[in-house]
């Protein structure tokens, strides 16, 4: 049987029914890469697996990253827990409390990674739902001027461990890489929108002033303008996304309700092109 892939109702995604997880066959991830590549964001419902079948189903898309700090809730150094549950006293994972500004993963890197699949096994009642900006409808919606305006322009992007909203994070240079504003996919040869409110913290080359303007009205086109899906979590989800092409972040949620996730990180082979 071959898995079906049904177009969310929003503005990216796709949901995969039919897919046996543990167990999943070449033709299986040769569909799923698909899939990937035309909607970026991918929705699979239950069941929960375990984190090596989780490592697996994230091969279907690249190879897999380490992830930062191993958790005592994992025996693989691969598998990331995100999670505000603590033993005593201590975090079990990382990413804990609360909401998260929109962001691309390790984009402080020289070669960020080009996807993620995050596994729900623990979600409160209300919040912490995790929403996906789809960065090509964002370039393909800005005004030709502005298209203009930015072409070939290059941004600092900035990662402070530990912060999730712009404000809390340090005014110390920490990691931090150098990427074109607009990326171009390999695959599918379109351009994508390559900054975020969390972790772009100016354009090279531009004045201050000029720069948090410009970098101000692109992220807000990209929050406020239709171009988002709000993914609301149930235990055994597994949401995959394209790092190159979207965004995220998370809503908020309360401190007395536990949330556990595991999340594998794909690679990529090459730095955004520009
Ligand atoms: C992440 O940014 O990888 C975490 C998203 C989430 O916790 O929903």
């Amino acid at each position: 049987m071959t898995i079906a892939v049904k177009p969310l109702d929003g503005p990216l995604g796709a949901e995969i029914s039919g897919l046996d997880v543990r167990k999943i066959t070449e033709a299986d991830s040769k569909a799923l890469l698909e899939a990937f590549n035309q909607y970026h964001v991918l929705v699979v419902h239950g069941p929960t697996i375990n984190d090596d079948e989780l490592v697996e189903f994230g091969k279907c898309f690249g190879l897999i990253e380490k992830a930062r700090k191993k958790s005592p809730l994992s025996h693989r150094d691969d598998i990331m827990v995100i999670s505000n549950i603590r033993q005593d006293g201590e975090l079990v994972g990382s990413l804990p409390d609360g909401e998260m500004s929109y962001h691309f993963d390790r984009i402080h890197q020289a070669q960020p990674c080009k996807g993620a699949a995050l596994h729900g096994l623990e979600i409160p009642a209300e919040g912490g739902d995790t929403c996906f900006a789809n960065m090509v409808r964002a370039y393909e919606t800005l005004p030709e001027a502005t298209k203009k305006r930015i072409e070939g322009l290059k941004a600092l992007n900035t990662f402070t461990y530990g912060a999730t909203k712009r404000d809390s994070k340090t005014d110390e240079l920490g990691p931090h890489a150098i990427h074109p504003i607009v990326r171009r996919i390999p695959e599918t040869g379109k351009k994508a929108l390559y900054v975020c409110r969390l972790m772009t913290d100016s354009i090279v080359g531009m004045a201050e002033q000029e720069s948090q303007e410009l970098l101000t009205e692109l992220c807000d086109h990209i929050e406020n303008t239709g171009l988002i899906y709000q993914h609301k979590w149930k235990v055994g989800d597994i949401v995959v996304w394209d790092n190159r092409c979207t965004s995220h972040a998370r809503t908020d949620f309360s401190d007395k309700e536990r949330r556990l996730m595991k999340r594998v990180t794909i690679g990529d082979t090459i730095p955004p092109l520009q």
